[in-house]
């Protein structure tokens, strides 16, 4: 945890924007994989640990306005939680730490909800991501189940969303820790991977990193030699010659920060021609997309340029044709760039997104394009000095796709299908890194991992 002098001033903040009323937050509970007792890594809600920084099951906490009082809800251990979990802090001692003085047990959140319901003071809750949180709303304020998510407040939303989406000094360092841990991870890979091992192999040394560090993975690993598929968590090829690696995987710190970061480099010292080829062009996409990051510039802009590279960048290989611009325009580069350039990051990977990317990644000048490729976008609006974010092009071939597409006569003017019968066991290029907007400009966060051909080729090439 942090000192509790954070805490309490980031409630301040909160209070000072949402004036009135009930601020419900609702901590997450164990969930048991097979049978209640065998749980799941237990993962803390962030916003009650933004606010509260407590990381325990079972918690809960209400800031109500109208009577100036802030509570926290937990369990008190017994001598049974004692023998089988070992000893823990008081509920007192806890909310000290939190900076909270008025605690009291779980079982009284429900009454005091049922009674400020009652009283029709207004109650603000956030839409719940875990279905167990989604039912308790339900019972406490007598909201029908499926009307919860939509009854949820959008000023409590917007709150959370312009104080968490500014990162304080105290967050960045978090984030430096959570990188430092990466760039382990990330180097460990590059350096080790060699031919005839699993995917598997690799992805258990990055986890191990990122536990034995004292944190977690902020996100399950992808390690692939199919980089073309996007959220790949299958880690059962074996690496041969010829075959690309894309890692995408981070730490999370034991503070709950996240890392986020990829490369991709080839299974033997050196990339191929053609690879090499591809690769250029997503770090020539990855590198002045994130020198042109500054106070006020739309992140759906840098996106748009990012797209322009790879179509400009795949024109001249010969794979598309026409006015790269106007194949932008129309979303005809997206058949190799189907996502977004990249998101907020911070307590969550895609930081907030359970509160909704329209909020998040799109404020009240940006709508979402319904456009292939462009609707992917989770972050579009202009930037702010604080903003933490990924950028993260990529180029893939993912036959599915090109075949649907060159079936269906799509983009004929800009895609060159008979060209990409040579990529068909390509797989798939994203290099990706963690920036945070200043005041001037940007800087990258963390440590540097190998990123361009030589740097890339001579780790493949060390020892
Ligand atoms: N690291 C996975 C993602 O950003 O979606
Ligand atoms: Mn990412």
């Amino acid at each position: 945890m942090f000192d509790s002098s954070i805490y309490k001033s980031r409630r301040n903040q909160l209070k000072q924007k949402m004036k009135s009323g009930l601020l419900l937050f609702l901590g997450n509970e164990e969930v048991g994989m097979n049978y209640k007792d065998n749980v799941y890594h237990f993962r803390q809600d962030s916003h009650f640990l933004y606010y509260f920084g407590l990381d325990y099951p079972g918690m809960a906490a209400i800031m109500d306005l109208d009577k100036d009082q802030t509570i926290i809800f937990g369990e008190e251990y017994t001598m049974d939680h004692v023998i089988w979990m070992g000893n823990r802090l008081s509920l007192e001692e806890l909310g000290a730490l939190a900076g909270v003085e008025s605690v009291k047990l779980d079982n009284e959140l429900s009454n005091i909800l049922k009674n400020a319901n009652s009283k029709k003071q207004t109650i603000h809750f956030l839409p719940p991501y875990r279905k167990v949180n989604q039912f308790k709303i339900s019972e406490y304020l007598n909201i029908p189940y499926k009307q919860v998510p939509e009854k949820a407040s959008e000023e409590f939303i917007k709150a959370i969303v312009a104080q968490r989406e500014i990162k304080s000094a105290e967050e960045i360092a978090e984030m430096e820790k959570a990188l430092d841990t990466t760039h382990r991870m990330q180097t460990t890979v590059m350096r080790k991977t060699r031919v005839g091992m699993t995917e598997a192999v690799m992805a258990g040394k990055a986890e191990g990193i990122a536990v034995s560090a004292g944190g977690n993975l902020a996100y399950p690993v992808i390690l692939t030699k199919n980089g073309e598929i996007l959220h790949n968590h299958y880690h059962g090829n074996t690496f041969q010659n010829g075959q690309l690696v894309l890692g995408d995987f981070g730490a999370e710190t034991a503070r709950h920060y996240a890392g986020d970061i990829t490369r991709t480099f080839p299974v033997d010292q050196q990339f191929t021609q053609q690879q090499k080829e591809i690769y250029e062009i997503v770090l020539k996409a990855e590198m002045e997309a994130i020198s042109s990051l500054r106070p006020g510039i739309a992140y759906r802009d840098v996106h748009l340029e990012a797209s322009r590279i790879i179509a400009r960048g795949l024109t001249e290989l010969g794979l598309m044709k026409g006015d790269p611009e106007e194949a932008v325009a129309q979303g005809a580069h997206a058949l190799f760039f189907p996502h977004g350039l990249g998101h907020q990051i911070g307590l969550d990977v895609h930081d907030m997104e359970d509160l909704g990317e329209k909020y998040v990644g799109y404020g009240e000048q940006f709508t979402r394009s319904e456009q292939f490729g462009l609707r992917a976008l989770r972050l579009a609006k202009e930037l702010k000095p604080g903003f933490v974010l990924t950028v993260e092009p990529g180029i893939y071939f993912i036959r599915a796709l090109i075949e649907q597409w060159e079936a269906e006569g799509k983009f004929l003017d800009f895609i060159n299908y008979d060209a990409l019968k040579n990529y068909r066991h390509f797989g798939g290029i994203r290099i990706e890194d963690n920036v945070l907007v200043t005041n001037s400009g940007f800087k990258i966060l963390g440590k540097p991992i190998p990123k361009s051909v030589g740097e890339v080729e001579g780790m493949r090439q060390a020892l």
